[in-house]
């Protein structure tokens, strides 16, 4: 979604600014422009497409200013142009504001403004509320955006400035995320650490609800209601290494090879070997109070709703309590049933994501207890949760989730095998399970190894129009992953199934075009499954199985094999979806797609 970022210090502001936005660049958007104060008053660049585009139009002279705003832009009113590009001024040209979010009730402001003489340049919503904050400034800005956002329904994370206060940024915040961060005389605001982390890494996130006043020194900090709040700073432990590409072509291809250590993050200290146990802290909940939970409700979106699917498997089998995995944004609107033993886990990588906050906050309110596997530590689903559990993959820079999702499935794992070992789980399955959980970094590296396979399958199907995908039982959901990589990077249209459904519809689009990739292990359905795989071949389809290491059989019964090591049938997904990461992006490479950014997509989807 948009990106902001923010600068007042005694350096150029400039190149800071555009060097946030290229670090944002990877949240996806079409266009993006800054506002910096000049001893020549407000100067604002905009241009449609890459960064590169916008530095084009600033041209080799820097313009001389040490404050400045910065938007990229991911249009949701008003057609990606120059003209809807933020930042938006007043009509007198002194006021400039760049806008993460949505405010609805823009068509009720912008007739009130029409009527106070304002004119309007743009089609976008964000514009009405410059105007707004111009119509109540009387020499404060801070207070000119407080009353103005007391008018303001919907979402939004600002950074406003004005040639009047040559050194002050206002920054507020409501359901947008927005982060200051704290430098040496100089500060800085942004939607996003990685903006600003080449600088420092000292951050205050703010809250909903929160106006900041930022100058190259100083940021108060208050509630809309003007109650002052102590801001708590937080070092950010990442590094400006892990957010660049460091020798991969792509950020995806480099997070699909860092799994071995970013799985290996996520059990670190948490496997209890003798007791066969997980050991998780950060639950925040008495062994009572998990031993009472009878239903768990898990929401999320996209790829962190498919590692959901996995986890239903994984709670019912080894805890035998019911989970219902559902997507964020029909949660939200549904009237769900909630009891007191009913927990809600809410899965984000960015933890920021619109429809899976707003999901979360609905069953907080209905008095749920709700827990967070999440990866970003400073998110608003990470402090707005009662507990939960950090998955630290890291910065996950390529929009299409590929690291993000083996450590969400790693920590459901072991959220499971905890829940299991409360109720009805052995100690001695326990403890196969935490030592088959210890080997999976290091078969994950061993499919890694074998990517000349997958890359040759890639040449082969590239031009395809349609991908199937099948799966059956813990690899269903393995299944639906691997169609939404392909069509996330590639735009080939792909389908995830569970094996045995294909024979009551998608069978009829079987010919000989049709890949048709099968997660074919070894497992107590593997006879169905090669049923399946029968009747894809009857009809000519090319199959593409993912078999255990050690199968014999199976290669003579489809067109291409890629295998996978053993382990328990629990942890499978684990392996089972490597090489369907690699396959999509050996072939959205062999396309010449955008790997990285998408068309259309962004990294966090911060609006409804
Ligand atoms: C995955 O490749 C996606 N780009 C997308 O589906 C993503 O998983 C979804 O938007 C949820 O994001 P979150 O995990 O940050 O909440």
């Amino acid at each position: 979604m948009c990106g902001i970022v923010g600068y007042v210090g005694s350096k150029q502001a400039q190149s800071i600014l555009l060097d946030g936005l290229k670090r944002l660049e990877y949240r996806g958007y079409d266009s993006a422009g800054l506002a910096m104060v000049t001893s020549d008053g407000m100067t604002v660049s905009k241009s449609v497409g890459k960064i590169k585009e916008l530095e084009a139009v600033l041209g080799e002279e820097e313009i001389v200013s040490s404050h400045g705003i910065a938007h990229t832009r991911w249009a949701t009113h008003g057609e990606p142009n120059e003209v809807n590009a933020h930042p938006h001024i007043d009509t007198n040209g002194d006021i400039a504001l760049v806008h993460n979010g949505i405010i609805e009730n823009y068509r009720t402001l912008k007739e009130y403004l029409a009527q106070t003489g304002c004119v309007f340049r743009t089609d976008t919503d964000t514009e009405i509320l410059v105007h707004l904050i111009r119509s109540y400034y009387t020499g404060d800005l801070t207070e000119a955006v407080r009353i103005a956002l007391t008018q303001v329904e919907g979402t939004y994370g600002i950074a406003v400035i004005s040639t009047a206060h040559p050194n002050m940024i206002i920054a507020a915040k409501m359901g947008s995320p927005l982060v200051i961060g704290h430098g040496e005389d100089e500060n800085f605001v942004a939607s996003d650490v990685s903006a600003m982390l080449k600088h420092t890494n000292r951050v205050v996130y703010l809250e909903d609800g929160v106006i900041a006043t930022v100058t190259s020194d100083s940021y108060d900090i208050t509630t809309i209601d003007k109650v002052h709040i102590s801001p708590q700073i937080q070092d950010i432990n990442w590094s400006l290494d892990e957010i660049e590409k460091g020798g991969y072509d792509h950020f995806m291809l480099k997070e699909i090879h860092e799994q071995p250590t970013t799985l290996n993050n996520a059990i670190r200290g948490r496997l209890n070997f003798d007791e066969g146990n997980a050991r998780l802290a950060g639950l925040n909940l008495h062994r009572e109070e998990l031993l009472n939970v009878d239903r768990v409700i898990i929401t999320a979106c996209g790829t962190s709703w498919h590692s959901g699917l996995i986890a239903k498997y994984l709670i019912e089998d080894l805890a035998r309590i019911s989970v219902e995995v559902e997507y964020a944004s029909e949660f939200r609107y549904r009237s769900p049933i909630i009891n007191e033993k009913t927990i809600l886990i809410a899965i984000s990588q960015s933890g920021e994501t619109a429809d899976t906050l707003a999901a979360m906050r609905e069953a907080k309110q209905r008095g749920c207890t709700v827990l967070g596997v999440v990866n970003s530590v400073g998110s608003s689903i990470a402090r707005g949760s009662d507990g939960g559990v950090f998955i630290h993959a890291g910065p996950e820079i390529g929009v299409a989730s590929t690291k993000a999702f083996t450590s969400q499935v790693m920590v459901l794992t072991l959220i499971a095998t905890l829940l299991g070992r409360m109720r009805q789980v052995s100690v001695q399955r326990g403890q196969e399970l935490i030592q088959k959980i210890e080997e999976i970094p290091s078969q994950v590296a061993k499919i890694l190894a074998n990517d000349e396979t997958i890359k040759k399958i890639a040449d082969i199907y590239y031009n395809a129009d349609n991908f199937l995908y099948l799966g059956r039982g813990i690899n269903f959901p393995v299944a639906l992953e691997g169609a939404l990589k392909l069509k996330e990077i590639s735009y080939i249209h792909a389908e995830g199934y569970p094996a045995a459904e294909m024979k009551h519809g998608p069978i009829a689009l079987i010919d000989d075009k049709m890949p048709v990739v099968v997660i074919a292990l070894k497992d107590p359905v593997y006879d169905k499954v090669m049923s399946n795989i029968a009747e894809v071949r009857a009809r000519s389809g090319q199959v593409i199985a993912i078999a255990t290491e050690g199968d014999t059989e199976i290669a003579e019964r489809v067109n291409h094999v890629i295998y996978i090591p053993e382990t328990d049938r629990l942890l499978t997904p684990l392996l089972s979806v490597i090489p369907l990461q690699l396959l999509s992006y050996y072939i959205a490479v062999k396309r010449g797609c955008h790997i990285d950014q998408p068309r259309n997509l962004a990294k966090s989807v911060t609006v409804e």
